[in-house]
C-alpha cells in the first residue's frame, strides 16, 4: 500500500528558555493528532520533542503537501501555542510566522519533511531531528550515508546499491534546485553541499528504481521572515535496509560529531551531539546542538516504535567528543569561528553599531 510519512515540527514555546518543549504541549498535540486518527485523516501518529521543538510524526494516504494534513499540523501548533501562553513559556508561538493558515505550512515557519512510497514487506525508517542547528546540518551525514563507502559498505558490496543515489540540492538563498548523481558527480556536488549555510540536501533517490530514500526540511526561518525568528532546527526522514543503507549505516555518521551552525542565539558554531530523546535538553550555552534519531518499522502505516536509536551506549564516545569540541569552541567566546561570520549572524547588532560609528571610519592611507 502507498503511505505518506509526514514529519512537521515547530517551536511553539520553550521550557525553560529554549531548552525543552513542555510535557503539556506534547500532551495537547497528542490529543489533537489522536482525534484526527479517530476521524480517519491519519493512519497513525506520534508526538516527540527534540529540545524545544515539537515534532508531529504522522502517517496517512493523502500524499505530500496535503491541505488537510498541513492544516491539522498548523492547528496543532496553534493549540500548543495556547498552552505555551497559559504557562508563559518562552517564545510562545515562536515559529508560527503567519496569522492564519494559508493552504500549506511551508514558508509559514514550521519545518516539513514528507515522503510518499509503496510500503515494503519490512519498512524501517529513521527520523532524525535536530535542535539548535539548521537545514545544512544534514549535508555531510547524508553524503556519508549515500555516497561514502567508508561509511556505507553497502555501496560497494550490495548489488542493489552499487548503482548509486541522486541528490537533490537546494540553494536556500536563491531558491533554486539542482540534482547530482553519485558517485560520478560527487566532486561537483561537494563544491556546493560543503557550504551548508547556503546549499542543503533536500532529498535523495535510489538511481536504479527512482525510489525516494531520504528527505529533509530545508525551510530557513531567517530568510522567510527576513529577520531572526528562530533557527530551522531541521528534521530528516531516511528509509533503511534493502536498496537503502542499513540502519547502522544511516546512524554511523553521527559517531563522529561535526560542527554545525545554530548554537546560542542562532549565531554560533558547535558540535552536533547525538543523544536520546530524554537527553535533548540543550542547557549549556543553550546547547550544544542536539540530534535525536527515532526508529520505526511501518506496518500498513502503523508506526511500530519508536526505538530511541541514539540512546545506544555506542554513541557515548561521540557524546564525550562533542562535549570536548564544545569546550574548544567556547574558548573563542565572541570570536569566529565559534561566532558565525557576520552575514550568517542571526541576532546582529552590526547594522546599529555601524550606523553609530559611521562618521568615525576613515579611509586608510594608500
Ligand atoms: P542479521 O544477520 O543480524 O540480520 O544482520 C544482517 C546485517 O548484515 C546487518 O548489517
Ligand atoms: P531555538 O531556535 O531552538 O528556539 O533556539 C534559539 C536560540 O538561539 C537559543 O539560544
Ligand atoms: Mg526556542
Ligand atoms: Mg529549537
Amino acid at each position: 500500500m502507498k503511505v505518506t510519512l509526514s514529519v512537521i515540527k515547530a517551536d511553539v514555546g520553550g521550557y525553560v528558555g529554549h531548552s525543552e518543549s513542555h510535557p503539556d504541549i506534547l500532551a495537547e498535540a497528542g490529543k489533537m493528532l489522536a482525534r484526527a486518527k479517530k476521524e480517519g485523516l491519519l493512519l497513525d501518529c506520534q508526538t516527540a520533542k527534540c529540545g524545544d521543538d515539537l515534532q508531529l510524526i504522522m502517517t496517512h494516504q493523502k500524499g505530500t503537501g496535503n491541505y488537510d494534513i498541513h492544516k491539522l499540523a498548523w492547528d496543532t501548533f496553534v493549540a500548543g501555542t495556547k498552552v505555551a501562553k497559559k504557562l508563559k513559556l518562552y517564545g510562545a508561538g515562536q515559529d508560527l510566522l503567519a496569522d492564519a493558515f494559508a493552504g500549506n505550512v511551508r514558508g509559514m515557519g514550521p519545518g516539513v519533511a514528507e515522503m510518499e512510497f509503496e510500503e515494503r514487506p519490512a519498512e524501517p525508517v529513521i527520523i532524525l531531528m535536530a535542535d539548535k542547528t539548521s537545514a545544512g546540518a544534514w549535508n555531510m551525514p547524508l553524503y556519508k550515508m549515500f555516497a561514502d563507502p567508508f561509511n556505507t559498505i553497502g555501496l560497494v558490496i550490495a548489488a542493489n546499491m552499487h548503482g548509486g543515489y541522486t541528490f537533490e540540492v537546494h540553494d536556500v538563498k536563491e531558491h533554486k534546485k539542482i540534482r547530482f548523481n553519485a558517485p560520478e558527480e560527487i566532486y561537483d556536488m561537494l563544491v556546493f553541499i560543503g557550504a551548508p549555510s547556503r546549499f542543503a540536501v533536500k532529498s535523495v533517490y535510489h538511481r536504479d528504481t527512482g525510489e525516494i530514500a531520504a528527505v529533509s526540511s530545508t525551510e530557513r526561518l531567517s530568510l522567510i521572515a527576513g529577520k531572526y525568528v528562530g533557527k530551522d532546527d531541521p528534521v530528516c526522514i531516511v528509509r533503511c535496509q534493502g536498496i537503502f543503507p542499513a540502519v547502522g549505516e544511516v546512524l554511523e555518521p553521527f559517531a563522529a560529531p561535526i560542527l554545525v551552525e545554530g548554537w546560542m542565539r542562532g549565531s554560533h558554531m558547535g558540535p552536533l551531539m547525538p543523544v536520546s530523546q530524554a537527553d535533548s535538553t540543550p542547557s549549556r550555552f543553550d546547547g550544544p546542538p542536539r540530534l535525536v534519531g527515532l526508529g520505526f518499522q511501518l506496518a500498513n502505516g502503523m508506526l511500530v516504535g519508536p526505538r530511541d536509536m541514539l540512546a545506544d551506549k555506542a554513541f557515548n564516545l561521540a557524546r564525550h567528543q562533542a562535549n570536548e569540541m564544545a569546550d574548544m569552541m567556547r574558548r573563542h567566546g565572541p570570536f569566529e569561528p565559534h561566532r558565525l561570520p557576520l552575514e550568517e549572524m542571526e541576532y546582529t547588532t552590526m547594522p546599529q553599531v555601524m550606523e553609530k560609528l559611521k562618521g568615525r571610519f576613515q579611509d586608510l592611507e594608500r
